[in-house]
């Protein structure tokens, strides 16, 4: 056997607001999500600098229908299971629930949809992983408050986190309470739902969205702790090691930077105080955070009980602006490495990065960590034997698989798991596209819309499969 532990989750990951659909089904109110267009518009809504009101009258909304998993998760998850998953990995969307996020009472509709899909994956004994918010705010939080930047969006997470706490008490272990926390400093509308006014002190509003942000996740893990002890709240990082360009000792240090940057939100969930690097870069910028009077206490005793995080490659940064390429990947911006090879949307491959990754978040907070998101978005074919010959997809994933199992047999980090991401075909968040596709599971859709949705096994489906027959080996 490999050197995993013997209950290692293994099994895929997604976002309500990537596969689900049924964008007003059951009750369900309008996410921020739900204004995102597909297109050339797509990345200034997300960045939060064109308001969705001024999009042209055609705008298409991938998260409409999305892959219309509301409707198909029965034959999704029957999928999962056959290939074995231990666990799965989804969000919750927060407007089916609270669908203006000003309710008093939740959304039975939408409480009896997740109670139905979570019981459907317990049917399997496949356990479910719940990301409390992936990147959504019911729409009216942002009209009526600006989001984020608002200290009222504590009470209403505090709120939709204690009714689905309650609910699925003893059902749902794993939680998470925000997707990619550091997402909302590159693209804010989309990370946290802030939607700029002109001429307002960006930093000053994405620092304080942050601060309202680790409030909420820290009071959340207190609830979560409280209704059932056993419940584990995790903290989620769009993780990935910056390397210095050169051995220039000013490259070193950028690096180091960037690192912290980085960092940041979960050095306060993970060890429950401002980093004082942190302190010093708000002072240096004259930004002054609206703190109330408990929150230091709030986020000194509730720190989370592991790190998840989502690793596609691994960054380079330099002091000098004039040196190197830069490319794209996972939105945090990095330059070109010449030792890596690269996806067709830009996005460096590491494997040995996945490791560097790892050893670095475990010697830093020393709690476990938990894979929640990896993987290649490639452009698949299917084939006229209704299968996708995806031998690129299985070397990325057994590379960065065999460097994972090195971090826990050689270095001994502690793991508790790894979900593949968009283990079914589902929308690309940078982009909006179906083309980009990462699953084991194709999905007959096309960017504009077009398919019949049908379900397609990968030639991928069955190694992984083998994979976690074997538990890696
Ligand atoms: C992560 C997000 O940033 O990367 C996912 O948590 C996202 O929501 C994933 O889908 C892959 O990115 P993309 O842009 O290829 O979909």
């Amino acid at each position: 056997m490999s050197g995993l532990r013997k209950d290692f989750l293994w099994g895929g990951a997604t976002a309500a607001n990537q596969c689900e659909g049924g964008y007003l089904d059951g009750g369900k109110g309008l996410g921020t999500v739900d204004v995102i267009p597909w297109g050339e518009h797509r990345r200034a809504v997300m960045q939060g600098k064109l308001h969705y009101n001024a999009l042209p009258e055609d705008a298409y909304f991938p998260s409409h229908e999305a892959i219309d998993m509301y409707h198909n998760y029965k034959e999704d998850i029957a999928l999962f299971a056959e290939m074995g998953f231990k666990c799965y990995r989804f969000s919750f969307a927060w407007s089916r629930i609270f669908p203006t996020g000003l309710e008093n009472e939740p959304n039975e509709e939408g409480l009896a949809f997740y109670e139905a899909f979570i019981d459907e994956l317990l049917k399997y004994n496949i356990e479910p992983v719940v990301t409390i918010c992936h990147f959504d705010v019911p729409l009216t939080l942002e009209q009526e408050y600006g989001s984020w930047r608002s200290r009222k969006l504590i009470d209403a997470y505090v709120k939709y986190c204690e009714v689905i706490f309650k609910r699925f008490n003893g059902k749902v272990k794993y939680w998470m309470t925000f997707n990619e926390i550091n997402m909302l400093m590159h693209l804010p509308f989309m990370g946290a739902g802030i939607m700029f006014k002109e001429g307002e002190n960006e930093l000053q509003v994405k620092y304080q969205a942050a601060h309202n942000e680790l409030v909420a996740s820290a009071l959340a893990t207190k609830l979560a702790h409280e209704i059932n002890p056993e419940n584990k709240v995790g903290c989620m990082l769009a993780a990935g090691q910056f390397y210095p360009y050169s051995c220039k000792p000013e490259d070193v240090l950028e690096a180091m930077e960037k690192d912290r940057n980085n960092y940041f939100f979960i050095d306060v969930q993970s060890r429950g105080a401002y980093p004082a690097y942190a302190k010093k870069f708000l002072e240096r910028n004259n930004i002054q955070l609206e703190v109330g009077a408990d929150d230091e206490r709030i986020l000194r005793e509730n720190t989370v009980d592991y790190i998840a995080f989502s690793y596609y490659t691994s960054r380079l940064a330099s002091k000098d602006p004039n040196v190197g390429e830069r490319t794209a990947g996972n939105v945090i911006a990095t330059l070109k490495n010449p030792h890596l090879q690269a996806s067709e949307w830009g996005w460096q491959i590491d494997p040995l990065g996945l490791r560097v990754t790892m050893n670095a978040l475990y010697d830093r907070y020393q709690k476990p960590l938990f894979i929640v998101e990896n993987g290649l978005g490639a452009v698949d074919v299917l084939g006229e034997n209704e299968t996708v010959e995806d031998d690129y997809r299985i070397a990325y994933l057994e590379a960065h698989i065999k460097e994972m199992i090195k971090a826990v047999e050689l270095d001994g980090v502690d793991l508790l798991g790894y979900t593949t991401w968009g283990c079914i075909d589902l929308v690309s968040a940078s982009t909006g596209e179906m083309k980009k596709r990462y699953g084991f599971i194709y999905v007959d859709k096309d960017n504009a819309g077009n398919g019949n949705l049908k379900r397609y096994k990968k030639k991928s489906f069955d190694w992984y499969k083998n994979v976690i027959a074997n538990n890696g080996l």
